[in-house]
């Protein structure tokens, strides 16, 4: 395997082959900016490609996305796995990379990876000479309806997540199931919350998504994002709704690393949902059945999580809620629905309420296995 973050000879490709897949398979391939220029054009427009992936999916399907796209003469960068390695370290060495092959401003990256690669390679080539351009090509379900969409590249620095970032949207998002077969059950579990998310802030079909049909609406999960980031690209209103059970999951998230039972952020976010369709039923009169219907979600989405949630986690959990950078002081801020589709942010919500949404989903057992 390559060394981590040197850039391989793109003949060595040939050894790199991890699954049965058929190359045809991935002409499957949509692009989520169907309106626009394809492929063919970007590429032609590019002086020299480069493919930023990640050591664990290089293996498996480099090859096949390097012919797929035909970019077989790109110069591959392939970097460690994992969040750890979103950095500036590995910002560093793609861009002395890029400038050891003598890119110039018409260089285009494709980001070939998961939210970690689409971040890092996003924020590389969006600083790199005031700006290449990129695309994105998600390999995991979280990135082909989230982390590729809506332009918010980053890095972590200072021991915290996303400190250093911009915004800039990828001139191609291309999407195909094709490489979730090699995504781990865990992974897939954790990205369909996310686009339940979407079922429950824009379109209730996503409701209806399970093990065996969930890919069938992967594109309009991503589609949604594109509309709404379209409609609010700073976060000033609408697109906050993509919060929707995200203040609480984050402070999970949060609490969850000191604790060592690593939590996926897919099923924190199943956990913030439960607390903020409860929530929804207090304070915005949703109908109660929406929140006893995703109830009987639950434990297919957090099959695969370690979940040890007990009362003696209450109050951590609620220290990390308070200092959640979007509560301002004592006022726990929240977006909650009205029904289905029916979102409402900004939703203020007294700290003894947001401590019994937090009881309801530990005595309910589902912090819990
Ligand atoms: N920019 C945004 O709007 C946005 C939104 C949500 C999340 N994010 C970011 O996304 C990141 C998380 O993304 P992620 O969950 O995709 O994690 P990830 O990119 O770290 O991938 C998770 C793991 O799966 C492996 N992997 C990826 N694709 C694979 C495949 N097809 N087969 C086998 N293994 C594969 C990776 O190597 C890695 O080990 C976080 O850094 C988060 O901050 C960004
Ligand atoms: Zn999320």
């Amino acid at each position: 395997m390559a060394q981590a973050s040197e850039c391989i000879d793109s003949r060595q490709r040939t050894n790199l082959r991890g699954n049965d897949i058929h190359p045809e398979a991935l002409e499957s391939m949509s692009s989520l900016w169907g309106d626009e220029p394809g492929m063919g054009s970007i590429l032609s427009k590019a002086s020299q490609v480069f493919i930023l992936t990640d050591e664990n999916v290089a293996p498996f399907w480099l090859l096949e996305v390097a012919h797929w796209l035909h970019c077989e003469s790109a110069v591959d960068i392939v970097i460690k796995a994992g969040e750890e390695h979103k950095n500036l370290q590995t910002v560093q060495r793609i861009w002395k990379t890029l400038m050891r092959h003598h890119a110039d401003r018409n260089a285009l990256l494709i980001n070939f990876g998961g939210g970690t690669v689409t971040d890092l390679g996003g924020f590389a080539a969006s600083t790199f000479k005031r700006g290449i351009r990129f695309i994105n090509v998600p390999t995991t379900l979280l990135a082909m309806v989230d982390a590729a969409i809506g332009g918010k590249t980053g890095i972590d620095f200072g021991g915290a997540k996303n400190q250093i970032g911009t915004f800039a949207e990828a001139e191609e998002v291309l999407v195909t199931p094709v490489f979730l077969s090699t995504l781990p059950r865990r992974k897939i579990l954790s990205g369909m919350a996310e686009m339940l998310k979407y079922g429950f802030v824009a379109d209730s079909n996503l409701l209806e998504i399970n093990l065996e049909n969930y890919q069938e609406y992967i594109l309009r999960a991503g589609e949604i994002k594109r509309e709404i980031v379209k409609n609010d690209p700073y976060e000033t209103g609408l697109r906050k709704v993509l919060n929707f059970g995200h203040t609480l999951g984050h402070a999970l998230e949060s609490h969850c690393l000191t604790t060592g039972h690593l939590l996926l952020h897919g099923e924190a976010v199943a956990l913030g949902m439960v607390a903020a369709l409860w929530l929804s039923v207090k304070q915005c009169g949703l109908n109660e059945k929406v929140l006893r219907d995703y109830e009987k979600r639950l434990p297919m989405l957090l099959s695969e999580a370690e979940l040890h949630l007990s009362e003696a986690d209450m109050e951590p959990v609620l220290q990390y809620l308070v200092h959640d950078k979007k509560n301002k002081g004592e006022k726990l801020q929240f977006v909650l629905l009205e029904a289905v589709g029916k979102p409402v942010w900004d939703v203020t919500v007294d700290h003894d309420t947001v401590k019994r949404s937090l009881e309801y989903v530990i005595a309910n057992g589902y912090g819990k296995h």
